[in-house]
């Protein structure tokens, strides 16, 4: 079996493992600042937005709660099939509380909302959401985020829990691969 590093798949480092700690210091200040006074229930949604959301919560400096939620996904490819399904809930009951809902990246924002109608419908406080990057895809009426990290440009990304067809995501950069590696 050919064993190939990640390195050689990397087009170029988009954010370095120094820019993303400095960035997510600076969200999860933004965050404590929004839900001052309040104990948050901080919602990863696996397997991408692991290292973010381990990174996020333990910069905040605040009493919160976390749990981890799984949607369906690409699958092993680059494209969205455009059909979003809950493959694990939260075992919180979610009503009256602050929920912060914790995204690697936001392509379509299908996921997104397809998360924030499935939770609204369950009678939160609030909800807040949160993703590291956004991609600028030029579709009008995309739907956003509350807070974002980055807005990237539409290239596919890897790395700080990014993946593509499961690898590259223990990159501790987030980095462009080449397009002959996905196609
Ligand atoms: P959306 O529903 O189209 O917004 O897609 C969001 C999900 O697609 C993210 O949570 C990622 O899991 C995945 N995704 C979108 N773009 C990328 C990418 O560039 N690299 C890795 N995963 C991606
Ligand atoms: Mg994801």
């Amino acid at each position: 079996m050919l064993i190939r590093t990640a390195e050689q798949d990397i087009k170029y480092v988009l954010f370095t493992e120094e820019q993303i700690a400095s960035r997510v210091s600076e969200l999860a200040k933004e965050l404590c600042a929004r839900l001052e006074g309040k104990r948050p229930l901080m919602i990863c949604v696996l397997r991408g937005a692991s290292f973010f959301f381990a990174d996020l919560c333990r910069k905040m400096t605040m009493d919160l709660d976390m749990d981890f939620i799984a949607v369906s996904s690409y699958g092993s490819g680059a494209t969205s099939s455009g059909a979003v399904r809950l493959l694990k809930d939260t075992r919180y009951d979610v009503e009256g509380r602050d929920l912060v809902l914790v995204e690697d990246i936001i392509d379509s924002g299908l996921t997104i909302q397809y998360l924030k109608r499935l939770y609204a419908a369950r009678n939160p406080a609030s909800i807040t959401t949160v993703s590291f990057l956004d991609k600028d895809t030029g579709k009008p009426g995309k739907p956003g985020v509350d807070l974002c990290g980055y807005t990237i440009a539409n290239e596919f990304v890897v790395g700080y829990g990014l993946d593509y067809a499961d690898h590259y995501r223990n990159l501790p950069y987030i980095g462009v691969i080449k397009p002959e590696c996905y196609q």
